[in-house]
């Protein structure tokens, strides 16, 4: 679908060069096709009104009419009277068959995405996913327009690449009331999410000598990607029913580690009290520093409340948060508390990376954390998690009682342990061909260790209906048929 330009006459760049022997109409009229061929402008696009486009270009306005009428006739812009003139259908099917093209040939040279979605899944148990049809769209739109209408002017111009102040002060209260984290707004740098920030903190630690990233195993698959493409190189070290094994940390020269503690990604266990103390024992004794992935700590169940690590150790630990999970993947805002020795080279690496996120959408995020709305999204979600969650456990009790869920306690995903000898993949294969994603715990294996076979399930995004019709269709393959 086009943009639909609404007001104003849309503005348009074109070039015309008076020292050129070439007529102005024949320029105008090669630089409109070279627009339309190049896709810059799409099928049923509006133009400028020929008196606007002729004041913009300081031509007559009768040469602007000629030009379209002559483009018209090629079939390149159709005209109604009285309507704007608009690019024809036929004039840009070659051009967006020609981005196309590029846009696929780039993405297959992206780096290795996280286990891919299943794009034709009726019922797709895709993790990492929230319920992106409860994002508070009121409530998001209204922060929006109170940070729009209040902004000062000067916070319009380039800004702090730590992020604004306020909302860098509001997390750190945040952070410092429902995770225990000993937040400091002067040490918070805003950041597009967790991806991001850990590009940056890897960053300024490469910066420091770096050069080996340990990460659990299994793990989050993008991690090893990120650390390879800034030249670091990765170790993994195996997690177990206590979190990450801190001995194997200990005999690898990794001097930072990526954890994630309230809730491992994605086998679901708690970082165990004394492999917390010793993973800061080990930060200290080797002036190693822990990244805390804290992705999901808002969404717990029935356990006790599990704080954030960075609390324990300010000086040693980056603890790295994002919206993705509470509010909405798209929305790309997270934040880092950096180890007050590394904030100033994350605040660098971000100001060069992008100059810093975007005003209006941080402004809101305070507006949002501020009015006790954001709160109050979060304790709605929990309950609608643990209603979902109920449902994909009643749903396997009832198909296929001899799977085993675990990691269940947080979040929005859990393992299932399949019947001993089940062959993983050949489930997430044969439940694809009847149209449920399924996604195996080999995809999150950094190293071929042997491990029962498991599936990360998540429910996130799912209706219980969806779930329970998602489990009936599948039930046999769960089994072990
Ligand atoms: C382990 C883990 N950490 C963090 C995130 C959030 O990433 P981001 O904030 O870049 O969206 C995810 C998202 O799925 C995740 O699986």
């Amino acid at each position: 679908m086009p943009i639909e330009w609404t007001g104003f006459g849309p503005e348009l760049l074109l070039q015309i060069d008076r020292d050129r022997p070439e007529p102005l109409r024949d320029q105008l009229e090669s630089a409109l096709r070279e627009a339309i061929r190049a896709g810059r402008l799409a099928t049923g696009e509006r133009l400028p009104s020929s008196r606007a486009l002729a004041r913009d270009l300081g031509i007559s306005r009768g040469l602007v009419t000629e030009c379209y009428a002559q483009l018209q006739a090629e079939g390149y812009l159709v005209t109604r009277p009285g309507a704007a003139t608009r690019v024809a259908a036929a004039a840009s099917a070659a051009a967006s068959a020609a981005a196309s093209a590029a846009a696929s040939a780039s993405a297959s040279a992206a780096v290795r995405p996280r286990p891919a979605a299943t794009a034709i899944a009726r019922v797709d148990f895709r993790p990492g996913l929230p319920d992106v049809s409860s994002f508070p769209r009121e409530d998001w739109s209204r922060a929006l327009r109170h940070a729009c209408r209040d902004a000062p002017a000067h916070l319009l111009g380039y800004t702090d690449p730590y992020g604004d102040r306020a909302l860098r002060d509001v997390l750190a209260a945040y952070l410092r009331r429902v995770r225990a984290a000993a937040a400091d707004g002067a040490h918070t740098v805003v950041c597009a999410g967790y991806a991001q920030g850990l590009q940056l903190v890897l960053r300024a630690l490469a910066g420091e000598g770096v050069r080996t990233v340990a990460v659990e195993d299994p793990g989050d698959p993008d991690q090893r990607v990120i650390a390879a493409t800034l030249g670091l190189g990765v170790v993994a070290v195996p997690v177990d029913e206590g979190g990450i094994d801190t001995g194997a940390l200990a005999a690898t020269d990794a001097r930072v580690v990526v954890v994630t503690p309230a809730h491992q990604s994605p086998t679901g266990v708690v970082l165990a009290p004394e492999r917390r103390q010793a993973l800061i024992a080990w930060a200290r004794a080797n002036d190693a520093t822990i990244v805390e992935d804290d992705y999901d700590a808002e969404f717990r169940y029935d356990r006790e409340p599990v704080g954030a690590l960075q609390g324990l150790a300010p000086d040693r630990v980056a603890l790295i948060g994002s919206v993705s999970k509470s509010l909405a993947p798209g929305l790309r805002l997270g934040w880092i508390l950096c180890p007050p020795h590394l904030s100033a080279a994350i605040a660098h690496h971000k100001g060069l990376a992008d100059r810093g996120s975007p005003i209006i959408d941080q402004l809101a995020l305070a507006d949002l954390l501020r009015s006790g709305r954001y709160d109050r999204h979060l304790r709605g979600m929990r309950l609608r998690y643990a209603a979902r969650r109920t449902a994909l456990v009643e749903a396997l009790r009832r198909h296929a009682p001899a799977v085993e869920l675990r990691g269940l306690a947080a979040g929005f995903h859990t393992v299932a342990q399949l019947p001993p000898g089940t062959d993983e993949q050949a489930v997430v294969t044969a439940a694809r061909r009847r149209s449920v994603g399924l996604y195996a715990m080999s995809d999150y294996r950094l190293e071929p260790r042997p491990g029962p076979a498991q599936l990360v399930l998540g429910y996130g995004n799912l209706t219980a209906d969806a779930i329970s019709e998602g489990i009936d269709t599948i039930a046999d393959l769960l089994r072990g048929g």
